[in-house]
Protein backbone atom coordinates (compact mmCIF):
# COMPACT_ATOMS: atom_id res chain seq x y z
CA UNK A 1 0.00 0.00 0.00
CA UNK A 2 1.23 3.45 -1.02
CA UNK A 3 2.62 5.30 2.33
CA UNK A 4 0.28 8.59 3.92
CA UNK A 5 1.91 11.55 2.77
CA UNK A 6 2.87 13.30 5.98
CA UNK A 7 0.52 15.87 7.75
CA UNK A 8 1.19 19.11 7.77
CA UNK A 9 0.72 21.80 10.61
CA UNK A 10 1.10 25.25 11.19
CA UNK A 11 2.33 27.42 13.40
CA UNK A 12 1.24 31.08 13.50
CA UNK A 13 3.29 33.69 15.85
CA UNK A 14 1.43 36.79 16.59
CA UNK A 15 3.24 40.63 17.03
CA UNK A 16 6.39 40.96 19.17
CA UNK A 17 6.81 37.32 19.65
CA UNK A 18 9.81 37.72 17.14
CA UNK A 19 11.63 39.73 20.10
CA UNK A 20 11.70 36.90 22.21
CA UNK A 21 14.80 36.01 24.04
CA UNK A 22 15.03 39.91 24.70
CA UNK A 23 11.58 40.38 25.45
CA UNK A 24 10.16 40.41 29.07
CA UNK A 25 11.99 37.31 29.73
CA UNK A 26 10.78 37.23 32.85
CA UNK A 27 7.48 36.62 31.37
CA UNK A 28 7.86 34.98 28.30
CA UNK A 29 10.92 32.95 28.90
CA UNK A 30 14.91 33.42 27.46
CA UNK A 31 14.64 31.45 23.99
CA UNK A 32 14.71 33.29 20.97
CA UNK A 33 11.55 32.19 18.58
CA UNK A 34 14.58 30.37 16.18
CA UNK A 35 14.72 28.18 19.06
CA UNK A 36 11.29 27.72 19.70
CA UNK A 37 10.46 27.08 16.17
CA UNK A 38 13.83 24.79 16.22
CA UNK A 39 12.36 22.95 19.13
CA UNK A 40 8.66 22.09 16.91
CA UNK A 41 10.54 20.93 14.15
CA UNK A 42 12.43 18.49 16.02
CA UNK A 43 9.25 17.52 17.77
CA UNK A 44 7.28 17.44 14.94
CA UNK A 45 10.01 14.77 13.16
CA UNK A 46 9.53 12.69 16.20
CA UNK A 47 5.36 13.02 15.71
CA UNK A 48 5.71 12.58 12.00
CA UNK A 49 4.07 15.67 11.68
CA UNK A 50 5.29 18.49 9.17
CA UNK A 51 5.55 22.15 11.07
CA UNK A 52 6.19 25.18 9.23
CA UNK A 53 6.42 28.45 11.23
CA UNK A 54 4.98 31.81 10.02
CA UNK A 55 5.63 35.00 12.25
CA UNK A 56 4.43 38.48 11.81
CA UNK A 57 3.65 41.75 13.49
CA UNK A 58 0.19 42.74 11.38
CA UNK A 59 -3.22 41.59 11.91
CA UNK A 60 -3.71 41.38 8.22
CA UNK A 61 -1.34 39.18 7.47
CA UNK A 62 -2.22 36.98 9.65
CA UNK A 63 -5.56 37.04 8.85
CA UNK A 64 -4.24 36.00 5.14
CA UNK A 65 -2.06 33.32 6.18
CA UNK A 66 -5.14 32.20 7.73
CA UNK A 67 -7.04 32.30 4.69
CA UNK A 68 -4.89 30.08 3.01
CA UNK A 69 -5.05 27.21 4.65
CA UNK A 70 -8.31 25.62 3.07
CA UNK A 71 -7.47 23.35 0.54
CA UNK A 72 -3.46 23.98 1.19
CA UNK A 73 -3.02 20.43 2.89
CA UNK A 74 -2.41 21.83 6.24
CA UNK A 75 -4.27 19.51 9.04
CA UNK A 76 -3.71 21.70 11.65
CA UNK A 77 -3.40 25.01 13.01
CA UNK A 78 -1.31 26.02 16.25
CA UNK A 79 -1.84 29.74 16.73
CA UNK A 80 -0.48 32.79 19.45
CA UNK A 81 -2.30 35.29 18.68
CA UNK A 82 -0.24 37.82 21.07
CA UNK A 83 -1.53 41.00 21.56
CA UNK A 84 -4.14 40.10 18.82
CA UNK A 85 -6.04 37.24 21.56
CA UNK A 86 -7.53 40.33 23.30
CA UNK A 87 -8.56 42.28 20.30
CA UNK A 88 -9.39 41.03 16.99
CA UNK A 89 -12.51 39.93 15.58
CA UNK A 90 -10.25 40.04 12.25
CA UNK A 91 -8.34 36.61 13.52
CA UNK A 92 -11.61 35.31 14.71
CA UNK A 93 -13.54 35.56 12.02
CA UNK A 94 -10.38 34.16 9.93
CA UNK A 95 -10.14 31.05 12.73
CA UNK A 96 -14.45 30.62 11.80
CA UNK A 97 -13.18 29.63 7.72
CA UNK A 98 -10.99 26.39 9.16
CA UNK A 99 -12.52 22.95 10.48
CA UNK A 100 -9.40 21.43 10.92
CA UNK A 101 -8.25 21.13 14.87
CA UNK A 102 -6.95 24.86 16.38
CA UNK A 103 -5.09 25.27 19.58
CA UNK A 104 -4.42 28.36 20.77
CA UNK A 105 -1.47 28.96 22.59
CA UNK A 106 -0.02 31.39 25.04
CA UNK A 107 3.83 31.44 26.79
CA UNK A 108 2.53 33.17 29.73
CA UNK A 109 -1.34 32.59 31.53
CA UNK A 110 -2.78 35.08 30.64
CA UNK A 111 -5.73 34.68 33.15
CA UNK A 112 -2.79 35.62 36.06
CA UNK A 113 -2.13 39.05 34.46
CA UNK A 114 -3.80 42.42 33.58
CA UNK A 115 -7.35 41.88 33.74
CA UNK A 116 -7.36 42.84 29.43
CA UNK A 117 -5.46 39.68 28.81
CA UNK A 118 -7.55 37.54 30.90
CA UNK A 119 -10.64 37.59 27.89
CA UNK A 120 -9.25 36.52 24.77
CA UNK A 121 -11.33 36.78 21.06
CA UNK A 122 -9.78 33.60 19.91
CA UNK A 123 -10.20 30.90 22.54
CA UNK A 124 -13.95 29.64 21.93
CA UNK A 125 -13.75 29.31 17.99
CA UNK A 126 -10.61 26.95 18.72
CA UNK A 127 -10.43 23.21 19.78
CA UNK A 128 -8.44 24.26 23.16
CA UNK A 129 -5.84 26.46 24.43
CA UNK A 130 -2.71 25.63 26.24
CA UNK A 131 -1.37 28.77 28.17
CA UNK A 132 1.23 29.12 31.25
CA UNK A 133 3.74 26.92 30.23
CA UNK A 134 6.19 28.73 28.29
CA UNK A 135 7.84 26.88 25.20
CA UNK A 136 6.68 23.77 26.52
CA UNK A 137 3.21 24.95 25.68
CA UNK A 138 4.27 24.90 21.67
CA UNK A 139 4.86 21.27 22.04
CA UNK A 140 2.29 20.25 24.13
CA UNK A 141 -0.45 21.85 21.31
CA UNK A 142 1.97 20.07 18.60
CA UNK A 143 1.26 16.53 20.35
CA UNK A 144 -2.78 17.56 21.10
CA UNK A 145 -3.01 18.32 17.07
CA UNK A 146 -0.59 15.18 15.88
CA UNK A 147 -2.68 13.22 18.13
CA UNK A 148 -5.98 14.09 16.35
CA UNK A 149 -4.67 14.27 13.19
CA UNK A 150 -1.86 11.34 12.82
C1 LIG B 1 1.07 36.24 24.93
C2 LIG B 1 0.16 36.95 25.94
C3 LIG B 1 -0.40 38.23 25.35
O1 LIG B 1 -1.24 38.88 26.31
C4 LIG B 1 0.73 39.17 24.98
O2 LIG B 1 0.21 40.34 24.36
C5 LIG B 1 1.74 38.52 24.12
C6 LIG B 1 2.16 37.16 24.42
C7 LIG B 1 1.75 35.01 25.54
O3 LIG B 1 2.26 34.19 24.76
O4 LIG B 1 1.81 34.85 26.76
O5 LIG B 1 2.31 39.14 23.23
O6 LIG B 1 0.27 35.80 23.85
Amino acid sequence: MAEQPEKSVLVIHGPNLNMLGRREPEKYGSDTLAVIDMDLNAAGDKLGVRVTCFQSNHEGEIVEKIQGIPGSGIAGLIINPAAYTHTSIAIRDALLLLDIPVVEVHLSNIYRREPFRHKSMTADVATGQIAGFGKTGYILALEAIADMIC
